[in-house]
């Protein structure tokens, strides 16, 4: 069955514009929080875990962080993840044991540095200039990436160079720079017992008693992928889907049709003046 539209309003430039500058909670946007979590934090209200939530290491196309709250909550102690991206749902109970999983190797890499860095490597990754490239900046490669994913909004892969937005200097909390850095380094510490594998989801070590959170390439929206929506067997992954076992949540978009989806919420997406209508799929017991 052909997908159908899944973008129910398209922006004129100025109403973007307008988002982009009055939107208080982007998905990449980040609150200067310093090393400790304190004063300075602003949690969003929406935090399902106010003791625990993070905000996003990186914005990415289709990052479920601002939505999270709309799902049901994990009611195990291990959340998987087997279509990791930014691990947008994770994020929000981040004390879990958490297992990501990631085919795309540059995200999968970016986790594992996440993952081991020190909050000081973090503070001495410097600012990018307007005429420079992240080359410029003598840093190994997965801190590169780190830098490249906030050069943009709601990108799939690193950039090079900073995007007019972010020359434009509009939404400073939102690119690279001393408050995106800051609350990474406040909150590297928070993940140090997460797990992730670069593999496929049909490789995702298999474990008892954990919340599925499974959002895959969208099949109609999710071709901007490196390994997009075109290479995914969507038969074969709802015979998966089904197949776990304990809490299973799938998300998907509007017109999707490998599982019997419920609609879940209008939701603004992570490209600026675009939204999308939301699906759901849950096991028996959600
Ligand atoms: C919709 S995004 C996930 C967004 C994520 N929930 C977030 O909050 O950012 C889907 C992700 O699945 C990854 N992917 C695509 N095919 C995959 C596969 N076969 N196994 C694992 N990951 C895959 C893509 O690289 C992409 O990062």
């Amino acid at each position: 069955m052909p997908c159908r539209p899944i973008i129910v309003s398209l922006p004129s430039t100025r109403s973007v514009q307008n988002e982009f500058r009055d939107s208080r909670r982007g998905d990449a946007e980040v609150t200067a929080v310093g090393l400790k979590r304190g004063a300075g934090a602003r949690a969003a209200a929406s935090d399902p875990d106010p003791a625990t939530g993070l905000r996003p290491f990186f914005g990415y196309y289709g990052g479920k962080w601002r939505d999270a709250k709309l799902y049901p909550p994990p009611r195990h102690e291990t959340i998987v993840e087997p279509f990791a991206g930014s691990a947008g749902y994770s994020l929000r109970y981040a004390s879990k044991r958490v297992i990501l999983c990631e085919l795309d190797p540059v995200v999968a890499a970016v986790w594992k540095y996440l993952i081991g860095v020190s909050a000081r490597e973090i503070l001495k990754i410097p600012d990018l200039g307007d005429d420079e490239t992240v080359d410029d900046l003598g840093l190994i490669e997965e801190a590169r990436w780190l830098v490249g994913f906030w050069l943009n909004r709601a990108v799939t892969r690193p950039r090079r160079s900073p995007s007019k937005w972010m020359r434009s200097g509009i939404r400073p909390g939102s690119f690279w720079g001393e408050r995106v850095r800051n609350t990474i380094a406040s909150q590297v510490d928070s993940i140090r017992h997460w797990k992730v594998h670069p593999v496929s989801y049909v490789d995702c070590p298999s474990t008892r008693n954990a919340t599925w959170f499974i959002d895959p390439p969208y099949q109609c929206a999710g071709k901007h992928y490196l390994f997009g929506s075109e290479k995914i067997d969507y038969a074969a992954l709802a015979t998966w889907c089904r197949a776990r076992h304990e809490q299973v949540i799938v998300c998907e978009n509007e017109g999707a049709t490998w599982l019997r989806f419920r609609e879940l919420a209008d939701v603004k997406t992570t490209r600026a003046g675009y939204r999308s209508k939301e699906v759901v799929w849950t096991s028996k017991k959600p």
